[in-house]
């Protein structure tokens, strides 16, 4: 299988795709939104401190799983187990989480190529604030408009993963990922200069730890799998085809400080904003489709080129994140169908798009289907996958075989002296950490 099998370009190559998958709607969409919802600056810090002593350590679990078994992530587990039933059994999840979530993700990525259009067309900034904050509510209530964006999302999306691993999903993440981070720095720039944006800045840097309690935790944990991308098959899949060359390790921070970065600058691009505009910063997930169209309309009064210009940018920047989030949640699905069935890739993505595009479909007309789709895989089922994958390496993997792959044989010294710490983090504290998620989720 070796012989056949695409890899990944280098270290660049690696990082980009990988934080290709781990930058998406939850960087600049759900981000923002829940820290707003729960305190500001103190989830800000819970948050990067889950990412370093949880999320990385599960990723690098994953990476492993995928690298040692070089396969899709269904046969990933039975083949380190050596066929064993229940891995065997285990493995079909990982496939079957990626194409819920898709279905529903690409429906907010048809949202967001629909305020495109209407930011290009000046229905945003040309209008009263309080309609561009109408816009979202009249464009998903009925009409099959929804439907067609999620379809467009969703054909974009196949077309580069047809395209194959190097020539489709690393030339568009190595092109599309230093644009998006070029996109939200100029957005945060001109966020933060809006006359009153400052108490939006303070409220990101300033912490209040009496908005501290379980639940900012267990949120801002959760906010950090899902953007890190954890336990959906994406990262087993992106890691099987990382070289026996590549550094896991190194990889992987690259990929964790990106995904912080782009979530924080994009928490600068939006609150400073909100503030600016007097809205309230927690008004859940109607923010950036509501409050973001009702800012840009505010704005556009004094300036309105300048405000017009920052609406496309930035409903851009929705799009070009989503997609390659996207794009590795497809690819987990792709990989498996290519290397399961008799199909090829192209056909492999031709059958993804009419699954997901039917289901996404249910999901743009009825917003309880949407409901049920992302809250029982991002609220449930991606902790459970993730608890499988760290479980896997941290107790059936061999202590030897994991070190083998974190050092390439010895070889890299850094990763070598910091295994030790890693491997108590991927056996102890990530395990205890997901179970104290749920109980809090569940209790609380
Ligand atoms: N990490 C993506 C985001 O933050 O939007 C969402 C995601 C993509 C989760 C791919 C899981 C995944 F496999």
């Amino acid at each position: 299988m070796e012989g056949n099998r695409e890899n990944f370009g280098g270290r660049v190559a690696v990082i980009m795709a990988m934080a290709g998958s781990a930058i998406g709607l939850g960087n600049i969409w759900r981000f923002p939104y829940l820290v707003g919802e729960h305190g500001g600056s103190v989830f800000i810090i819970v948050y990067v401190l889950a990412t370093v002593f949880v999320s990385l350590p599960v990723f690098v679990s994953e990476v492993v799983i995928g690298r040692r078994s070089r396969c899709n992530a269904a046969s990933a587990f039975s083949s380190l187990s050596g066929g064993n039933r229940f891995w065997k059994a285990v493995g079909f999840l990982p496939v079957a989480i990626p194409l819920i979530i898709v279905s529903y993700y690409s429906v907010i990525g048809g949202w967001s190529i629909e305020f495109l259009v209407k930011s290009l067309d000046m229905s945003i900034t040309g209008s009263d604030p309080a309609y561009a904050e109408g816009l979202f509510d009249s464009f998903t209530s009925g009409g099959l408009m929804p439907v067609v964006m999620h379809l467009v999302f969703m054909g974009a999306t196949v077309l580069v993963v047809a395209g194959g691993v190097r020539s489709g999903i690393e030339k568009f993440s190595k092109l599309t990922i230093p644009a998006l981070f070029v996109l939200i720095v100029v957005i945060a720039v001109y966020s933060v200069t809006l006359p009153g944006a400052s108490a939006g800045v303070s409220y990101l840097v300033r912490p209040d730890f009496s908005e501290f309690t379980p639940r900012t935790a267990a949120y801002a944990m959760g906010q950090s799998f899902y953007s890190m991308s954890l336990g959906m098959g994406a990262i087993i899949t992106y890691g099987s085809y990382v070289s026996r060359k590549e550094n896991i390790l190194a990889s992987s921070v690259g990929t964790a400080v990106s995904d912080l970065g782009l979530a924080i600058l994009a928490g600068f691009a939006i609150m400073p904003a909100v503030f600016a505009a007097g809205i309230e910063p927690g008004s859940g997930p109607g923010l950036i489709f509501r409050s973001v169209p009702y800012i840009f309309a505010t704005m556009s009064s004094g300036m309105p080129v300048l405000s017009t210009v920052m609406s496309v940018m930035f409903f851009l920047a929705v799009i070009v994140a989503a997609i390659t989030s996207s794009i590795s949640l497809v690819e987990v699905g792709v990989a498996f169908f290519v290397e399961r069935t008799r199909l090829g890739r192209k056909a492999a993505c031709l059958l993804i798009l009419v699954l997901c595009g039917t289901a996404g479909t249910f999901c743009a007309l009825d917003g309880r289907v949407f409901d049920v789709f992302d809250k029982t895989s991002s609220n449930f089922l991606l902790f459970v996958m993730a608890l499988v994958s760290v479980l896997f390496v941290g107790f059936v993997m061999k202590r030897a075989d994991v070190f083998d792959e974190v050092t390439n044989s010895g070889s890299l010294k850094t990763p070598a002296r910091l295994f030790p710490v890693l491997y108590f983090l991927i056996k102890w504290v990530a395990p205890l950490a997901v179970v104290l998620i749920f109980v809090t989720n569940f209790i609380l």
